[in-house]
């Protein structure tokens, strides 16, 4: 990764031994000079041009040791938020070089479970300072482009949104694959003008992109959750379909299932229930018990407030009714039941409630890196799709 100069450069935090450090590189004369007649564009100090060359030739050797196994693969974690992408991504085979997410307490969780500590801003790292990588994950913010190019005077109609941090990324890098994961109204936001833009942009780039909307409760959870999922690869790899699983109707999973017997302190208080959730004439709630064998509404990220009534809710406990636990929330998301949650319970609910259906992710995973296999065999024995 090139980690110099630039603010947040380098996956690494800058020791404050770096003047040791700078001083400890020795070179010949005669490289000294070699280096010093080199032009490199925005490289002009002896130094500069030192760590530029010292970065490429080392991404280069790693590429070199990664090349000879077609069977691994680097990813980037775009939006990371808790890293539900990279827990559905990551096998033995993968390997995570970069991850971007500014909320803090998202990063704390984060680095509790993948021992990574991403970068902040992305709208603030310069693409050059990212490291090479096969495939990149994001499930980046829905934001529409109605005339945001007008109204700021930007060149590009995607610029000043988040997804335009995307498309920087996968121009300047392209990489042999994506995997995007967005709520389904970006389908229909500004009258579907939005994702128009979007697709129309990922193939400029030439990538062959494919999306679907699929939903957890097909994945083998206990929650109706639509997503809709966008899927690219590079041109080299001549993919022309792309088959996205669509897994099982037939065997949901009941949402008793995954309920714990009375957990402490998750209780809803007689008082709020009076006054939100159970008012007159207010819609009701959507509660659950040991017998309920629904799939429950889609978990977001606001359900702890309840006075929103966006929510199911457990019968039982003190006062008769009582939030998802966190144990629960994990499993109706899919994650590990020992997935580190080291932040405060509001917290837990925002980050649950804005992660990904990890098992839905894994089956996209799986198809995706079955699809580049089966580009990568055709590509050896000369077959084209063209
Ligand atoms: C929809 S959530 C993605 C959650 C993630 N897929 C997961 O599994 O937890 C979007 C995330 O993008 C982060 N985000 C928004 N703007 C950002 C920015 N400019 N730079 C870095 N992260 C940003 C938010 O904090 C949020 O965690």
């Amino acid at each position: 990764m090139r980690g110099g100069a630039r603010e947040n450069a380098g996956q690494n935090r800058v020791s404050p031994d770096k003047k040791k450090i700078a001083k400890s590189i020795h070179v010949s004369p005669h490289l000294f000079n070699k280096i010093q007649e080199l032009e490199i564009d925005g490289y002009d100090s002896f130094s500069s041009k030192c760590q530029y060359l010292i970065e490429e030739g080392y991404e280069a050797i790693q590429m070199h040791n990664h090349k000879d196994n077609v069977d691994s693969l680097t990813f980037i974690d775009l939006f990371a938020g808790v890293g539900g992408i990279r827990k559905g991504f990551e096998d033995k085979n993968t390997k995570c070089v970069f991850s971007s997410e500014w909320d803090k307490f998202s990063v704390k969780t984060y680095e509790a479970n993948y021992g990574d500590i991403p970068f902040g801003d992305i709208t603030k790292i310069d693409e050059r300072d990212i490291p090479r990588h096969d495939v990149l994950l994001a499930g980046f913010p829905c934001q529409p482009f109605s005339n945001i190019g007008k109204r700021e005077g930007f060149g590009h109609e995607t610029q000043g949104t988040l997804f335009f941090d995307v498309l920087r990324i996968l121009k300047y890098h392209m990489p042999k694959m994506f995997l995007l994961e967005n709520v389904p109204g970006l389908l229909t936001i500004q009258n579907g003008e939005t994702f128009k833009i979007i697709l129309d942009n990922l193939e400029e780039l030439g990538y062959s992109v494919f999306f679907d909307v699929l939903d957890a409760q097909n994945f083998g959870l206990a929650q109706v959750r639509k997503r809709v999922v966008i899927v690219g690869f590079h041109p080299d790899l001549n993919v022309s379909t792309f088959a996205f699983p669509q897994g099982n109707t037939e065997n949901r999973v009941p949402v008793s299932s995954i309920l714990e017997n009375n957990p402490k302190g998750y209780s809803i208080s007689e008082h709020l229930q009076q006054s939100y959730l159970f008012k007159k004439n207010d819609g009701k709630p959507q509660v659950v018990d040991s017998n309920s064998t629904i799939q429950v509404k889609t978990l977001v990220a606001s359900y702890h407030k309840i006075q929103r009534l966006t929510g199911t809710f457990v019968k039982g406990g003190d006062t008769g009714l009582r939030l998802f636990s966190e144990l629960e929330c994990k499993r109706l998301m899919g994650f590990p039941d020992d997935f580190i949650i080291p932040v405060s319970r509001t917290q837990m609910y925002r980050q649950m409630g804005n992660s990904v259906a990890v098992p839905m992710i894994r089956e996209v995973a799986n198809a995706m890196k079955e699809e580049y296999q089966m580009a990568q065999q055709d590509k050896k024995v000369g077959v084209s799709y063209a």
